[in-house]
Protein backbone atom coordinates (compact mmCIF):
# COMPACT_ATOMS: atom_id res chain seq x y z
CA UNK A 1 0.00 0.00 0.00
CA UNK A 2 1.11 3.37 -0.92
CA UNK A 3 2.03 5.70 2.16
CA UNK A 4 0.12 8.51 0.74
CA UNK A 5 -2.91 6.29 1.79
CA UNK A 6 -2.19 7.63 5.27
CA UNK A 7 -1.83 10.82 4.62
CA UNK A 8 -4.75 13.94 5.93
CA UNK A 9 -6.78 14.03 2.85
CA UNK A 10 -7.44 17.57 3.15
CA UNK A 11 -5.43 20.83 1.54
CA UNK A 12 -3.25 21.68 3.92
CA UNK A 13 -2.17 25.55 2.59
CA UNK A 14 -0.22 26.88 5.19
CA UNK A 15 1.50 23.38 6.72
CA UNK A 16 4.98 24.49 7.61
CA UNK A 17 8.07 23.89 5.57
CA UNK A 18 9.00 21.36 8.42
CA UNK A 19 6.20 19.68 8.50
CA UNK A 20 5.94 19.40 4.90
CA UNK A 21 10.09 18.28 3.89
CA UNK A 22 9.65 15.98 7.21
CA UNK A 23 6.70 14.48 4.54
CA UNK A 24 8.52 14.41 1.55
CA UNK A 25 11.17 12.08 3.20
CA UNK A 26 8.53 10.13 4.30
CA UNK A 27 7.27 9.45 1.24
CA UNK A 28 9.91 9.22 -1.27
CA UNK A 29 9.05 5.93 -2.01
CA UNK A 30 6.51 6.92 -4.19
CA UNK A 31 8.74 8.61 -6.34
CA UNK A 32 11.74 6.50 -6.57
CA UNK A 33 9.91 3.04 -6.50
CA UNK A 34 8.91 3.18 -10.45
CA UNK A 35 7.22 0.38 -12.48
CA UNK A 36 8.82 -0.28 -15.52
CA UNK A 37 7.03 1.30 -18.54
CA UNK A 38 8.71 -0.54 -21.23
CA UNK A 39 6.40 -3.02 -23.34
CA UNK A 40 3.03 -1.42 -21.61
CA UNK A 41 2.19 0.99 -24.57
CA UNK A 42 3.91 3.89 -23.33
CA UNK A 43 4.58 6.45 -25.70
CA UNK A 44 7.46 7.80 -23.86
CA UNK A 45 9.40 4.55 -23.46
CA UNK A 46 8.28 3.07 -26.71
CA UNK A 47 9.80 6.16 -29.02
CA UNK A 48 13.58 4.56 -28.90
CA UNK A 49 12.46 1.07 -28.94
CA UNK A 50 15.24 -1.14 -27.23
CA UNK A 51 17.94 1.22 -28.31
CA UNK A 52 19.81 2.73 -24.78
CA UNK A 53 18.20 6.33 -24.88
CA UNK A 54 16.59 7.77 -21.43
CA UNK A 55 13.29 9.21 -22.68
CA UNK A 56 13.08 12.27 -21.07
CA UNK A 57 10.31 14.11 -23.56
CA UNK A 58 6.82 13.75 -24.08
CA UNK A 59 5.20 15.05 -20.95
CA UNK A 60 4.25 12.49 -18.53
CA UNK A 61 5.58 11.14 -15.46
CA UNK A 62 7.42 8.01 -14.56
CA UNK A 63 5.70 7.73 -11.11
CA UNK A 64 2.46 5.85 -10.14
CA UNK A 65 -0.67 8.37 -9.45
CA UNK A 66 -1.07 8.90 -5.65
CA UNK A 67 -2.98 5.69 -4.03
CA UNK A 68 -6.22 8.19 -3.20
CA UNK A 69 -6.75 8.33 -7.02
CA UNK A 70 -6.02 4.46 -7.60
CA UNK A 71 -8.56 3.53 -4.75
CA UNK A 72 -11.06 5.67 -6.52
CA UNK A 73 -10.43 4.16 -9.72
CA UNK A 74 -11.08 0.59 -8.52
CA UNK A 75 -13.92 1.26 -6.80
CA UNK A 76 -15.42 2.51 -10.20
CA UNK A 77 -14.00 -0.68 -11.53
CA UNK A 78 -15.81 -2.64 -9.12
CA UNK A 79 -19.01 -1.28 -9.68
CA UNK A 80 -18.60 -2.86 -12.96
CA UNK A 81 -20.98 -1.15 -15.34
CA UNK A 82 -18.95 1.15 -17.92
CA UNK A 83 -21.92 2.57 -20.22
CA UNK A 84 -22.19 5.82 -22.28
CA UNK A 85 -21.30 8.57 -19.15
CA UNK A 86 -22.25 11.93 -18.76
CA UNK A 87 -20.14 14.42 -16.42
CA UNK A 88 -21.03 12.42 -12.85
CA UNK A 89 -22.94 15.04 -10.57
CA UNK A 90 -19.48 15.46 -8.64
CA UNK A 91 -17.37 16.35 -11.33
CA UNK A 92 -17.80 19.62 -11.93
CA UNK A 93 -18.22 20.66 -7.89
CA UNK A 94 -14.51 18.98 -7.50
CA UNK A 95 -13.19 21.14 -10.22
CA UNK A 96 -14.95 24.57 -8.96
CA UNK A 97 -14.05 23.54 -5.25
CA UNK A 98 -10.15 22.84 -6.14
CA UNK A 99 -9.89 25.62 -8.37
CA UNK A 100 -11.43 28.05 -5.62
CA UNK A 101 -8.86 26.03 -3.15
CA UNK A 102 -5.78 26.19 -5.07
CA UNK A 103 -5.88 29.44 -7.63
CA UNK A 104 -8.59 31.43 -4.91
CA UNK A 105 -11.52 30.96 -8.35
CA UNK A 106 -14.29 29.79 -7.85
CA UNK A 107 -16.11 28.94 -11.73
CA UNK A 108 -19.78 28.36 -11.91
CA UNK A 109 -20.28 24.50 -11.92
CA UNK A 110 -22.64 24.86 -14.14
CA UNK A 111 -20.30 26.48 -16.92
CA UNK A 112 -18.14 22.99 -16.49
CA UNK A 113 -17.79 20.34 -19.37
CA UNK A 114 -15.75 16.85 -19.78
CA UNK A 115 -13.82 16.67 -22.78
CA UNK A 116 -11.35 14.12 -23.75
CA UNK A 117 -8.34 16.25 -23.70
CA UNK A 118 -7.20 19.57 -23.52
CA UNK A 119 -5.38 19.43 -26.86
CA UNK A 120 -9.59 18.12 -28.04
CA UNK A 121 -10.54 21.23 -25.79
CA UNK A 122 -8.47 23.73 -28.02
CA UNK A 123 -9.30 21.95 -31.50
CA UNK A 124 -12.71 22.65 -30.63
CA UNK A 125 -12.73 26.55 -29.80
CA UNK A 126 -10.81 26.84 -33.02
CA UNK A 127 -14.06 25.13 -34.51
CA UNK A 128 -16.34 27.71 -32.50
CA UNK A 129 -14.31 30.71 -32.33
CA UNK A 130 -13.04 31.54 -35.44
CA UNK A 131 -14.39 31.06 -39.33
CA UNK A 132 -12.10 29.50 -41.71
CA UNK A 133 -9.25 31.29 -42.28
CA UNK A 134 -9.29 33.40 -39.36
CA UNK A 135 -6.12 33.78 -37.04
CA UNK A 136 -5.35 32.12 -33.65
CA UNK A 137 -2.57 34.11 -32.37
CA UNK A 138 -0.18 32.09 -29.30
CA UNK A 139 3.07 33.01 -27.94
CA UNK A 140 6.21 30.86 -29.61
CA UNK A 141 8.29 28.93 -28.49
CA UNK A 142 4.82 26.49 -27.72
CA UNK A 143 3.44 23.17 -26.94
CA UNK A 144 3.34 21.69 -30.62
CA UNK A 145 -0.42 21.28 -30.88
CA UNK A 146 -0.50 25.28 -31.20
CA UNK A 147 1.07 25.46 -33.95
CA UNK A 148 -0.48 22.63 -35.85
CA UNK A 149 -4.12 22.45 -35.01
CA UNK A 150 -5.25 25.90 -36.28
CA UNK A 151 -3.88 24.75 -39.50
CA UNK A 152 -6.19 21.30 -38.43
CA UNK A 153 -9.45 23.35 -38.58
CA UNK A 154 -8.64 25.60 -41.62
CA UNK A 155 -7.75 28.64 -39.80
CA UNK A 156 -4.62 30.16 -39.62
CA UNK A 157 -2.03 30.22 -36.83
CA UNK A 158 -0.17 33.30 -36.04
CA UNK A 159 3.41 33.41 -34.03
CA UNK A 160 3.95 35.76 -31.32
CA UNK A 161 7.86 34.98 -30.46
CA UNK A 162 8.43 35.86 -26.49
CA UNK A 163 11.32 37.83 -25.65
CA UNK A 164 13.82 36.05 -23.92
CA UNK A 165 16.63 37.22 -21.60
CA UNK A 166 18.98 35.57 -18.97
CA UNK A 167 16.17 35.16 -16.35
CA UNK A 168 13.03 35.26 -17.72
CA UNK A 169 10.93 34.29 -20.70
CA UNK A 170 8.42 37.61 -21.13
CA UNK A 171 5.52 38.88 -23.98
CA UNK A 172 6.98 41.03 -26.71
CA UNK A 173 4.08 43.43 -26.49
CA UNK A 174 5.72 45.23 -29.89
CA UNK A 175 5.17 41.75 -31.61
CA UNK A 176 1.85 41.33 -30.58
CA UNK A 177 0.72 44.34 -31.91
CA UNK A 178 2.30 43.94 -35.02
CA UNK A 179 0.98 40.67 -35.51
CA UNK A 180 -2.80 41.63 -34.77
CA UNK A 181 -5.21 42.05 -37.40
CA UNK A 182 -9.03 42.13 -38.19
CA UNK A 183 -8.93 38.32 -38.88
CA UNK A 184 -7.40 37.80 -34.91
CA UNK A 185 -10.16 36.13 -33.34
CA UNK A 186 -8.32 33.61 -30.53
CA UNK A 187 -5.82 34.14 -28.48
CA UNK A 188 -4.12 30.70 -27.27
CA UNK A 189 -2.29 31.41 -23.58
CA UNK A 190 -0.65 28.74 -22.25
CA UNK A 191 -0.50 29.60 -18.90
CA UNK A 192 1.94 28.41 -17.01
CA UNK A 193 3.77 28.17 -20.24
CA UNK A 194 4.96 25.08 -22.05
CA UNK A 195 8.26 24.55 -22.73
CA UNK A 196 9.62 27.98 -20.71
CA UNK A 197 7.90 27.42 -17.91
CA UNK A 198 6.71 30.70 -17.21
CA UNK A 199 3.79 32.25 -14.84
CA UNK A 200 2.05 35.51 -16.51
CA UNK A 201 1.75 37.51 -13.79
CA UNK A 202 -1.61 40.13 -13.20
CA UNK A 203 0.31 43.07 -14.47
CA UNK A 204 1.00 40.90 -18.08
CA UNK A 205 -2.66 39.08 -18.02
CA UNK A 206 -4.12 42.37 -17.71
CA UNK A 207 -2.70 44.13 -20.52
CA UNK A 208 -3.24 40.45 -22.28
CA UNK A 209 -6.91 41.26 -21.51
CA UNK A 210 -7.00 44.65 -22.69
CA UNK A 211 -5.40 44.00 -25.57
CA UNK A 212 -8.27 41.06 -26.56
CA UNK A 213 -10.94 43.46 -25.57
CA UNK A 214 -9.55 46.56 -28.00
CA UNK A 215 -9.67 43.51 -31.22
CA UNK A 216 -12.28 41.86 -30.17
CA UNK A 217 -10.05 38.45 -29.66
CA UNK A 218 -11.14 35.67 -27.43
CA UNK A 219 -8.71 34.96 -24.81
CA UNK A 220 -8.46 30.45 -25.00
CA UNK A 221 -6.25 29.75 -21.31
CA UNK A 222 -4.60 26.33 -21.23
CA UNK A 223 -4.04 25.70 -17.86
CA UNK A 224 -3.27 22.32 -17.37
CA UNK A 225 -0.09 23.52 -15.69
CA UNK A 226 -1.61 25.52 -12.66
CA UNK A 227 -1.05 22.73 -10.42
CA UNK A 228 2.40 22.69 -10.65
CA UNK A 229 3.98 25.88 -10.10
CA UNK A 230 7.24 25.30 -8.09
CA UNK A 231 7.77 29.00 -6.94
CA UNK A 232 5.54 30.09 -3.75
CA UNK A 233 6.25 33.67 -4.76
CA UNK A 234 4.68 33.35 -8.06
CA UNK A 235 1.15 32.22 -7.63
CA UNK A 236 -0.59 31.15 -10.29
CA UNK A 237 -3.94 33.84 -11.18
CA UNK A 238 -6.51 32.12 -13.69
CA UNK A 239 -7.21 34.16 -16.62
CA UNK A 240 -10.96 33.94 -16.60
CA UNK A 241 -10.33 35.08 -12.32
CA UNK A 242 -9.43 38.43 -13.92
CA UNK A 243 -12.24 41.28 -12.97
CA UNK A 244 -11.94 42.25 -16.89
CA UNK A 245 -14.40 42.09 -19.50
CA UNK A 246 -11.95 40.20 -21.52
CA UNK A 247 -11.62 37.48 -19.05
CA UNK A 248 -15.12 37.33 -18.69
CA UNK A 249 -16.12 35.71 -22.13
CA UNK A 250 -12.62 33.61 -21.86
CA UNK A 251 -12.65 29.99 -21.81
CA UNK A 252 -10.18 27.98 -19.96
CA UNK A 253 -9.37 24.07 -19.90
CA UNK A 254 -7.82 21.95 -17.15
CA UNK A 255 -7.10 18.64 -16.78
CA UNK A 256 -5.65 16.89 -14.03
CA UNK A 257 -3.46 14.87 -16.08
CA UNK A 258 -0.29 16.71 -15.85
CA UNK A 259 -0.13 17.06 -12.23
CA UNK A 260 -1.39 13.26 -10.86
CA UNK A 261 0.05 11.49 -14.36
CA UNK A 262 -3.45 10.50 -15.78
CA UNK A 263 -2.55 11.30 -19.33
CA UNK A 264 -4.19 8.04 -20.25
CA UNK A 265 -7.08 8.35 -19.23
CA UNK A 266 -8.17 11.59 -21.12
CA UNK A 267 -10.00 13.49 -18.92
CA UNK A 268 -9.92 17.14 -19.04
CA UNK A 269 -12.53 20.15 -18.80
CA UNK A 270 -13.51 23.51 -20.51
CA UNK A 271 -14.97 26.27 -18.33
CA UNK A 272 -17.15 27.94 -20.61
CA UNK A 273 -19.22 31.66 -19.82
CA UNK A 274 -22.21 31.10 -21.05
CA UNK A 275 -24.86 28.65 -21.77
CA UNK A 276 -24.50 29.16 -25.65
CA UNK A 277 -21.24 28.04 -25.76
CA UNK A 278 -22.04 25.16 -23.67
CA UNK A 279 -24.33 23.98 -26.02
CA UNK A 280 -22.64 24.24 -29.17
CA UNK A 281 -19.51 22.76 -27.77
CA UNK A 282 -20.00 18.92 -28.11
CA UNK A 283 -21.50 19.24 -31.46
CA UNK A 284 -18.49 21.24 -32.33
CA UNK A 285 -16.93 18.25 -32.32
CA UNK A 286 -18.72 17.41 -35.75
CA UNK A 287 -19.34 12.77 -34.24
CA UNK A 288 -15.55 13.06 -33.94
CA UNK A 289 -15.04 13.68 -30.26
CA UNK A 290 -16.13 10.89 -28.08
CA UNK A 291 -17.22 11.26 -24.42
CA UNK A 292 -15.18 10.86 -21.37
CA UNK A 293 -14.59 7.52 -19.80
CA UNK A 294 -16.15 6.67 -16.45
CA UNK A 295 -12.53 5.55 -15.11
CA UNK A 296 -11.05 9.29 -16.25
CA UNK A 297 -13.77 10.94 -14.22
CA UNK A 298 -13.12 9.10 -11.06
CA UNK A 299 -9.58 9.73 -10.81
CA UNK A 300 -10.01 13.41 -12.24
CA UNK A 301 -12.17 13.63 -9.24
CA UNK A 302 -10.24 11.84 -6.77
CA UNK A 303 -7.67 13.83 -7.87
CA UNK A 304 -9.03 17.38 -6.93
CA UNK A 305 -10.50 16.60 -3.77
CA UNK A 306 -7.82 14.45 -2.10
CA UNK A 307 -4.42 14.67 -3.89
CA UNK A 308 -2.69 17.80 -2.68
CA UNK A 309 -0.84 16.29 0.07
CA UNK A 310 0.93 13.96 -3.37
CA UNK A 311 1.10 17.13 -5.37
CA UNK A 312 2.95 19.06 -2.39
CA UNK A 313 5.23 16.07 -2.29
CA UNK A 314 5.99 16.36 -5.95
CA UNK A 315 6.71 19.64 -6.46
CA UNK A 316 9.51 19.26 -3.72
CA UNK A 317 11.09 16.47 -5.71
CA UNK A 318 10.75 18.77 -9.08
CA UNK A 319 12.16 21.56 -7.08
CA UNK A 320 15.52 20.01 -6.32
CA UNK A 321 14.93 18.11 -10.18
CA UNK A 322 15.10 21.92 -11.49
CA UNK A 323 18.36 22.57 -9.30
CA UNK A 324 20.23 19.62 -10.24
CA UNK A 325 19.42 20.01 -13.71
CA UNK A 326 20.14 23.55 -13.84
CA UNK A 327 23.76 23.28 -11.97
CA UNK A 328 24.51 20.69 -14.26
CA UNK A 329 23.60 23.02 -17.66
CA UNK A 330 25.65 25.98 -15.92
CA UNK A 331 28.60 23.65 -16.26
CA UNK A 332 28.36 22.74 -19.89
CA UNK A 333 29.61 25.56 -21.78
CA UNK A 334 27.45 26.86 -24.38
CA UNK A 335 24.40 25.66 -22.27
CA UNK A 336 21.97 28.23 -21.08
CA UNK A 337 18.28 27.91 -18.84
CA UNK A 338 16.23 30.17 -18.02
CA UNK A 339 14.59 28.62 -14.86
CA UNK A 340 11.20 27.47 -15.40
CA UNK A 341 8.79 28.76 -12.38
CA UNK A 342 6.56 26.06 -13.30
CA UNK A 343 6.05 22.68 -15.13
CA UNK A 344 8.91 19.52 -14.46
CA UNK A 345 10.16 20.85 -18.03
CA UNK A 346 13.27 22.65 -18.72
CA UNK A 347 13.68 24.33 -21.54
CA UNK A 348 17.67 24.60 -22.97
CA UNK A 349 19.53 26.70 -25.16
CA UNK A 350 22.00 24.50 -27.06
CA UNK A 351 22.96 26.93 -29.53
CA UNK A 352 26.20 28.47 -27.79
CA UNK A 353 27.74 24.71 -28.19
CA UNK A 354 28.69 24.30 -31.38
CA UNK A 355 26.34 21.36 -31.85
CA UNK A 356 24.33 21.65 -35.35
CA UNK A 357 21.32 19.82 -34.21
CA UNK A 358 20.94 19.08 -30.62
CA UNK A 359 18.25 16.79 -30.38
CA UNK A 360 20.94 14.45 -32.87
CA UNK A 361 23.56 15.00 -30.41
CA UNK A 362 21.60 14.13 -27.14
CA UNK A 363 20.51 11.19 -28.70
CA UNK A 364 23.69 9.81 -30.18
CA UNK A 365 24.52 10.01 -26.05
CA UNK A 366 21.88 7.85 -25.14
CA UNK A 367 19.48 10.78 -24.18
CA UNK A 368 16.18 11.49 -25.74
CA UNK A 369 14.89 15.47 -25.06
CA UNK A 370 12.19 17.14 -27.16
CA UNK A 371 13.48 18.84 -30.42
CA UNK A 372 12.96 22.72 -29.74
CA UNK A 373 12.04 22.60 -33.38
CA UNK A 374 8.29 21.05 -33.04
CA UNK A 375 7.64 24.18 -30.75
CA UNK A 376 8.70 26.11 -33.44
CA UNK A 377 12.18 27.47 -31.84
CA UNK A 378 15.39 25.45 -33.26
CA UNK A 379 18.21 25.33 -31.44
CA UNK A 380 16.92 24.37 -28.10
CA UNK A 381 15.71 21.37 -26.10
CA UNK A 382 12.88 20.29 -23.79
CA UNK A 383 13.65 17.90 -20.98
CA UNK A 384 11.46 16.76 -18.69
CA UNK A 385 12.26 16.08 -15.14
CA UNK A 386 9.47 13.85 -13.66
CA UNK A 387 11.52 10.52 -13.42
CA UNK A 388 13.05 8.59 -10.35
CA UNK A 389 16.20 11.23 -8.91
CA UNK A 390 19.08 8.57 -10.19
CA UNK A 391 17.65 8.39 -13.75
CA UNK A 392 18.03 12.48 -14.21
CA UNK A 393 21.11 12.37 -12.57
CA UNK A 394 22.27 9.87 -15.31
CA UNK A 395 20.50 11.99 -17.50
CA UNK A 396 23.02 14.36 -16.61
CA UNK A 397 25.78 12.52 -17.20
CA UNK A 398 24.23 11.91 -20.85
CA UNK A 399 23.49 14.94 -21.37
CA UNK A 400 27.45 16.56 -20.98
CA UNK A 401 28.64 13.90 -22.84
CA UNK A 402 26.62 14.97 -25.71
CA UNK A 403 27.89 18.80 -25.57
CA UNK A 404 31.65 18.13 -24.04
CA UNK A 405 32.71 14.85 -25.70
CA UNK A 406 32.34 14.51 -29.49
CA UNK A 407 29.27 16.86 -30.59
CA UNK A 408 28.00 14.17 -33.21
CA UNK A 409 25.17 16.94 -34.24
CA UNK A 410 27.81 19.57 -35.18
CA UNK A 411 28.91 20.01 -38.81
C1 LIG B 1 0.14 23.03 -22.53
C2 LIG B 1 -0.43 21.67 -22.77
N1 LIG B 1 -1.71 21.55 -23.16
C3 LIG B 1 -2.25 20.34 -23.38
C4 LIG B 1 -1.52 19.18 -23.20
C5 LIG B 1 -2.15 17.85 -23.48
O1 LIG B 1 -3.39 17.77 -22.90
P1 LIG B 1 -4.34 16.54 -23.16
O2 LIG B 1 -3.52 15.31 -22.99
O3 LIG B 1 -5.40 16.71 -22.12
O4 LIG B 1 -4.87 16.68 -24.55
C6 LIG B 1 -0.19 19.26 -22.80
C7 LIG B 1 0.62 18.06 -22.65
O5 LIG B 1 1.80 18.11 -22.44
C8 LIG B 1 0.36 20.55 -22.56
O6 LIG B 1 1.62 20.69 -22.15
Amino acid sequence: MDPMDHAPRTDAVGESAATLAAAAARFSAAFTDCPDRRGTGAEKWDRWGEADVLPLWVADMDFRSPEVVLEAIRSRVDHGVFGYTNDPPGFAPALADHLQARHGWRPDPAGIVGTPGVVTGLALTARLLAAPDDEILTFTPVYPPFLTLPGAAGRRCIRVPLAQSAAAWSIDWDALAAATTPRSKIFWLCHPHNPTGTVFGREELLRLADWAEKHGVTVVSDEIWCDLVLDDHLPHIPFASLDHPAARRAITLVAPSKTWNLAGLGCAAAILPTAALRQRWRPAGGGLVPMVNPLGYAAAEAAWRHGDVWRRQLIGLLRHHRQLVLECVSQIPGLVCVPPSATYLMWIDCRGTGAADPQAACEAAGLGPSDGRDFGWPGFIRLNTACPTERLAEAMRRLRQAFTEGLSGAP
